[in-house]
């Protein structure tokens, strides 16, 4: 069975004033099936709608027109929710919590048994090196550090598909290999993962397949061992001739 399909998805964002409104297709009737523990990478220049794809995905938005299936079901399903965690691009936490404060609201949300809640919250803590920190008030945290959180929200909920918006977006290097350990682990353990991302390296050990996306059309889908060459210099290409070979 496929986790997710897609089928002729298109967005149109309406943006401006009343009096001068413009519409811009972010993406442009996406068809995209993606195998049950399959780890897909999606490649795109900023802007091309990578994230406008995976908002959609969950549930955040709204096509304008074509459909998207997860795990059998319409994107957006309340059921489906709890089979898929997710990343956002900046997660946002209010400040004046600690990071124990917020994953224990996480795992409430999961509907984790209490004991189940605070060890799978520690134990998250522990994993993106965050323990120490664990009762400072976020506004105190840097930007990987909040990122961090984002990951650790992750872990506690055991989930099917798991979509993340550039991972190891403001993580130092050590931190980056942490998260890509991670998810190499989620992998191992028979996850579909969805990944956007900018970092080629990542895609390499990561990944099994790749789409590229630019000016929201899908002008690739491959798998990665068909890649002939580097995938820096397949990604350039593609991008510059607009999908040609
Ligand atoms: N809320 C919005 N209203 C209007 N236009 C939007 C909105 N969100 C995104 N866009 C536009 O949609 C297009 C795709 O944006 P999106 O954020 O999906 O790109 P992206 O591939 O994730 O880029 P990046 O790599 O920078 O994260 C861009 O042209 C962007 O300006
Ligand atoms: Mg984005």
């Amino acid at each position: 069975m496929n986790a997710l399909e897609t089928k002729q998805l298109t967005k149109t964002y309406i943006s401006g004033h009343f009096w001068s409104k413009k519409s811009s297709p972010a993406l442009n009737g996406i068809d995209l099936k993606i195998k049950n523990k399959q780890v897909f990478g999606l490649l795109g220049l900023n802007g091309a709608g990578k994230t406008t794809l995976l908002k959609i995905l969950i549930g955040l938005l709204l096509p304008s027109f074509g459909k998207a299936v997860i795990l059998g079901k319409p994107a957006g399903d309340i059921q489906t929710r709890k089979e898929i965690a997710y990343l956002p691009e900046m997660p946002y936490f209010p400040r004046y919590l600690t990071p124990l404060e917020i994953l224990d609201f996480y795992g409430k949300l999961y509907e984790l048994p209490v004991v189940e809640r605070k060890k799978k919250t520690l134990e998250a803590l522990v994993k993106v090196g965050l323990y120490e920190k664990r009762t400072h008030k976020l506004k105190e945290f840097s930007k990987g550090m909040l990122q961090k959180v984002g990951i650790a929200q992750l872990l506690l909920n055991n989930a099917k598909i798991y979509f993340l918006d550039e991972p190891t977006y403001g993580l130092d290097p050590l931190a980056a290999k942490q998260m890509r350990d991670i998810i190499l682990e989620l992998k191992k353990a028979g996850k579909t993962i969805f990944l956007n991302t900018h970092q080629i390296n990542e895609v390499n050990q990561i990944c099994d397949r790749i789409g590229i996306l630019n000016n929201g059309h899908l002008i690739e889908d491959i798998e990665v061992k068909n890649i002939k060459g580097s995938m820096e210099s397949f990604f350039v290409k593609r991008v510059q001739n607009n999908g040609k070979a």
